[in-house]
């Protein structure tokens, strides 16, 4: 998997957490690259969950809840790192229905040896629904990243995740419209 997942990782512990974390995370997952990575280069996925596997131990928090965290913050970090990406979209669920078709091909561009995940959205009704397929157990960062992407563009959506579609290579999410207050 790319470098700037793992840089971001890291970027985010140091933020949520604190630098030190960040080292003993490293420490803790005891990982051939020792947390140093670039952009461009490329990591076993592994190291991910090794990181944040170790990241659960330190702060007792449970992996699918820190996956999920790193998800949302990532949302933000896409903007600043491929703005180009944005450009044209003003709502979320445009920009979601795109992932595969623009963003993501998009990355492959940037680094031909990226594996992106399959995330297809359909709409249905007033909802939409987005399906994520990989050959990576990152189902949860997925479901952040939705969440991030929903708040970037302040729609007014809610995200049920379909319990009964598998987890971790395999999720399905309904974007709903809120309710309306009253
Ligand atoms: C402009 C927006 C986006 C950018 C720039 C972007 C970029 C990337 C990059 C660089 C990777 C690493 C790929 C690799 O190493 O092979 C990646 C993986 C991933 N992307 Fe995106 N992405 C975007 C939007 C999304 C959205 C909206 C979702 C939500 C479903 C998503 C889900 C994922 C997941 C879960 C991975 C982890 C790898 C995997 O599961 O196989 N991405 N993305």
């Amino acid at each position: 998997m790319k470098g700037v997942i793992f840089s971001e990782l890291v970027r985010w512990v140091e933020e949520a957490f604190s630098p030190a974390v960040a080292d003993a995370m490293i420490v803790g997952a005891a990982v051939a690259s020792d947390g140093v990575y670039t952009n461009v280069g490329s990591y076993p996925h592994e190291e991910a969950l090794a990181l944040i596997g170790a990241l659960s131990e330190l702060t007792q928090k449970p992996v699918p809840d820190l996956a999920h965290s790193y998800g949302y913050w990532l949302s933000a970090r896409f903007v600043a790192l491929y703005p180009e990406m944005f450009d044209g979209y003003t709502d979320a669920i445009s920009f979601l229905r795109d992932v595969d078709a623009n963003h993501h091909r998009e990355v492959k561009k940037l680094y031909p040896d990226a594996r992106t995940p399959s995330v297809v959205a359909v709409v249905d009704g007033q909802e939409l629904v987005v399906s994520y397929a990989s050959h990576r157990p990152f189902a949860d960062v997925a479901h952040g990243l939705i969440r991030g992407y929903i708040h970037h563009f302040d729609a007014a959506l809610e995200v049920v995740r379909d319990e009964t579609a598998q987890g971790p290579h395999a999720a399905r999410f309904v974007l709903r419209p809120l309710p309306a207050d009253g």
